[in-house]
């Protein structure tokens, strides 16, 4: 699959903005900051293609971006704590809004930061997507940040933690590259079948 023919399409800020959906979408979810954008930069080997930030709520739109065999769907982080609580309900709408119009999401990649327990927001959208039976996966990002030890151990806990439900899980870092083949891997397999 080509992943380096890629141009920014649209944002939507409201739900009634959202792009049609043709195309299959991997969608990229996760708490603000946890660095959704830094991967789908990585994946499309670009260095700001999506707004990277060090300060969190950096993608208050859904951004679409356009490859050749699919769309890739930035989400807007959730769970930061600062914002206003019209902009929380801006983006429960907005995440409503594209949850529930029926679109064809072959793959949602749920992002957690490797070196922390995930949030009640981060167990909230795996929950989700489970009961939506959405097709998804996990990657644990900021793997550089972890030594050795540090990293077995966060590996055996989220390993432990998605063996009841199956859940793939694959060990990231945006920084390195660690881990992106596999990504791509499966990413293909869902866009191509
Ligand atoms: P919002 O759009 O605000 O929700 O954030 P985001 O999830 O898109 O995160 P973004 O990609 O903007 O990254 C946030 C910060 O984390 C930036 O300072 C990135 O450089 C950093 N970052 C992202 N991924 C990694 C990684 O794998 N390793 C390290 N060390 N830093 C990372
Ligand atoms: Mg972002």
């Amino acid at each position: 699959m080509n992943f380096q023919s890629v141009e920014f399409e649209a944002a939507a800020g409201r739900a009634d903005q959202l792009k049609k959906s043709d195309l299959p979408e991997i969608v990229f979810s996760g708490k603000s900051n946890v660095g959704k954008s830094s991967l789908i930069n990585k994946l499309v080997n670009r260095k700001a293609l999506a707004r990277v930030s060090a300060t969190p709520g950096k993608t208050a739109t859904i951004n679409f971006f356009r490859l050749p065999e699919c769309r890739f769907v930035d989400l807007p982080g959730y769970g930061y704590a600062k914002v206003s609580q019209n902009e929380k309900q801006r983006w429960a709408k907005l995440m409503q809004g594209y949850f529930d119009a029926e679109r064809n999401v072959a793959l949602v990649i749920q992002i957690l930061d490797m070196r922390h327990e995930p949030t009640a927001d981060d167990f909230d959208m795996i929950n989700f997507l489970i009961e939506r039976d959405l097709p998804f996966l996990v990657v644990c990002t900021k793997s550089d940040k972890l030594n050795k030890t540090q990293f077995n151990t966060q590996n055996a806990y989220f390993e432990d933690l998605f063996r009841e439900h199956e859940i793939p899980f694959i060990p990231y870092s945006s920084q390195t590259g660690f881990g992106l083949e596999t990504l791509k891997q499966h990413i293909e397999a869902a866009v191509l079948g």
